[in-house]
């Protein structure tokens, strides 16, 4: 799908938990929207000039469009303006401009088995995945790990039976007998598994820790902000090669490939900047390429680079544009 911003305007706010709102989104006019995948995430152009992706938190029952769109957003004491001005400036009624979905953690055809990790505000996009999956009859688990019981946002959609029945919840502050123990659940992987992850940076790492002996392909991760330990976009310089257009453009070492060729006059969308959400993502020598993204997986990097942040290994990288 071709990407393009559409307005919307906000249906309905809703308090989710002390720090979660969610904000269902629909046409103006009351048209059907593009309609997206279970995994599909959507950039918000906020008050104040800021735009932040956003999963979208349920299935859109068809591909065909969808009647609205439904997001979380959980207000961050560290917030650099995002989800501050989602909280305070926008109401029911406002307006605002959004990309068309985007889905660059879509559920995997190939998996036999599905388990659906989330931690926290993480849980917008494997909710839309367990709604789906319930609508395929697959087979799959959720698990939710939140602080409490306060802290679970959109109950109402994990009460329906049909997700009911699929899901476990741990509790930080709840019964040890009951939490789930992470390692334990990812020591034995049945095979056609394919594990999903969203949450914060530590839950991440947590999961990584404990599916570290997991196949690659097998697991896919969703994350809201770069880890801390990040290499960023800068590094030696090199040389892109732009296949199509038979030219090459020089990447100085505090430049970033994007930076370099908007400088050049080569347009490259760009969204999140921190290898996140795949905008950036061209195909490409990959296996040329010092892959620095969170969005690919292993088997993408051999032909694809997420231009935002990645860079050449030696000094120079084939892309396709
Ligand atoms: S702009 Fe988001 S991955 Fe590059």
């Amino acid at each position: 799908m071709v990407e393009r911003t559409l307005t919307v305007q906000v249906a309905r706010i809703a308090r989710q938990t002390p720090e979660i709102l969610s904000f269902e989104l629909a046409h103006p006019m009351g048209r059907r929207l593009p309609g997206y995948r279970a995994g599909a995430h959507i950039d918000v152009h906020m008050p104040g000039g800021f735009t932040r992706q956003y999963s979208l938190a349920r299935d859109a029952g068809a591909e065909d469009g969808a009647s609205s769109y439904l997001i979380g957003v959980k207000r961050e004491p560290a917030s650099r303006g995002g989800s501050h001005s989602m909280h305070m400036r926008v109401r029911e009624g406002d307006l605002l401009p959004v990309s068309t979905p985007r889905n660059t953690f879509p559920i995997r055809e190939e998996a036999r088995h599905h388990i659906l990790l989330a931690g926290g505000i993480g849980m917008t996009p494997l909710l839309a995945m367990a709604q789906a999956l319930t609508r395929a009859g697959a087979d799959f688990q959720l698990y939710l790990f939140v602080r409490s019981e306060e802290h679970l946002a959109f109950a109402d959609a994990l009460r329906d039976p049909a997700i009911a029945s699929h899901l476990r919840v741990h509790f930080d502050d709840g019964d040890a007998s009951r939490k789930i123990n992470l390692r334990q659940l990812l020591a034995a992987r049945k095979p056609g598994t394919h594990l999903y992850v969203c949450g914060p940076a530590g839950f991440m790492q947590a999961v990584r820790h404990a599916a570290a002996h997991w196949p690659d392909d097998a697991v896919h991760t969703e994350y809201f902000a770069a880890p801390a330990d990040a290499a960023g976009g800068t590094g030696k310089p090199f040389v892109l090669q732009l296949r199509r257009r038979g030219i090459t453009v020089p990447v100085a070492g505090d430049q970033t490939a994007v930076d370099a060729l908007h400088a050049f006059g080569i347009d490259v969308p760009v969204s999140c900047e921190q290898g996140l959400c795949g905008t950036c993502v061209v195909d490409a020598d990959g296996e040329d390429a010092e892959h620095r993204d969170f969005c690919l997986t292993r088997g993408e990097r051999v032909k694809k680079v997420a231009l935002c942040c990645s860079r050449a290994k030696g000094d120079a990288l084939a892309i396709d544009l």
